[in-house]
């Protein structure tokens, strides 16, 4: 793998993986550059960082070490993909809030390169709303995730929150960058998701309950097949204008696959909005009695309950992974 990895390392437990990461990365033939914040600092020295990755090791946004660039901005640059890893949730809300207050934030509001963030945290932090919230908002923003592995914390809880391995964050940048063309590379993916209502006067709404989960697991599904992917629905609540945003994203990428996750109400009277004349949509959920809010052409619907049927294969809508993976073999056999 000749190419260029910039690991920014923030100040969790795990900062000590982060170490054998920069020695797997180089092993795969990548050249490695490590960024640490102050608090990445307090755990490990930055010497490991320098021998591993034989490279100046940066934190000081104004120690420039070179007269003849602007570091961050250089790194930034010099990257073909970046790696937040550990990823602080510290660190996790400054991205997510455009905060650049150290190094690592600061070269990372100057990316352009691909940014995957491996959060590595108690597990009560991980479970936090704020937390969960700058998760949300960064995957709208296109970052990436390698979620955290389940086990044994540092603090002494067993959950979710461990980094995931050295060897299996290598293995994914291998699979990145490696040659085979993704099946979804060059689509465009909308994926809806989340609760919608719709006003009946101006005293009432109906609104519809959803936590927006299984739509993120299928645009994180659909990044990894090599997609671009633009999730329509985070804080929207309103159908029409979750309808709207639809058809501005269409009118910007002509024929995306259109997935629609987004749990549009339905109600007699509700007025009909259509976002037709997609290549391929896709649409979940309860069937809608008297005149439809959402009507998508599709040439699938998924009915789901407690269980949905993609292509004979009983999947738990709940487990999002395993759905996501279960509807995008199902549409690419199909030949999408
Ligand atoms: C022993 C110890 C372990 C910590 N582990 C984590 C951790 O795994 N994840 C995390 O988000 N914060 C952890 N923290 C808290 C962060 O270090 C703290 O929020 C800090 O401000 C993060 O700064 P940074 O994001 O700039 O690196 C830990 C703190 C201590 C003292």
């Amino acid at each position: 793998m000749n190419k260029n990895i910039l690991l920014c390392v923030s100040g969790g437990i795990a900062v000590y993986k982060a170490v054998a990461l920069v020695s797997k990365l180089s092993q795969a033939g990548a050249t490695v550059k490590v960024i640490m914040t102050e608090s990445a600092r307090q755990f490990v020295n930055p010497l490991s960082f320098q021998v591993m990755s034989k490279n100046d090791v940066y934190f000081d946004t104004f120690d420039e070490k070179d007269s003849s660039v602007i570091a961050h901005i250089d790194l930034a640059d010099w990257a073909d993909l970046i790696l937040v890893a550990p990823a602080t949730a510290n660190v996790i809300g400054k991205l997510a809030n455009g905060i650049a207050d150290d190094m690592v934030t600061t070269t990372l509001l100057a990316a352009t390169a691909p940014v995957w963030i491996a959060p590595a945290m108690n597990v009560h932090m991980y479970d936090h709303p704020a937390v969960k919230r700058n998760l949300a908002r960064l995957a709208e923003d296109g970052y990436r995730f390698i979620e955290p592995s389940e086990g044994f914390l540092a603090c002494g809880y067993i959950g979710k929150g461990r980094l995931e391995e050295p060897e299996k964050i290598t293995a994914l940048v291998l699979d990145y960058f490696s040659p085979k063309v993704k099946p979804l590379a060059g689509k465009t993916v909308l994926v809806t998701k989340g609760a919608c209502s719709v006003t009946l006067d101006d005293k009432h709404v109906i609104s519809t309950k959803a936590n927006g989960e299984l739509g993120k697991a299928i645009a994180t599904k659909a990044s990894s097949l090599g997609a671009h992917v633009q999730v329509i629905g985070e804080g929207i609540h309103d159908a029409y204008a979750l309808v709207e945003e639809v058809e501005s994203y269409k009118q910007q990428y002509p024929n995306p696959i259109l997935i629609h996750v987004a749990n549009m109400p339905s109600v007699e009277h509700t007025p009909k909005v259509s976002v037709e004349q997609t290549a391929l949509a896709v649409t979940f959920g309860q069937q809608i009695i008297g005149e439809a809010s959402f009507n998508v052409e599709s040439t699938g619907w998924i009915e789901m309950s407690n269980e949905a049927i993609i292509n004979g294969q009983v999947v738990d809508p709940k487990d999002g992974a395993q759905f996501a993976e279960a509807l995008w073999s199902y549409l690419l056999e199909g030949g999408i």
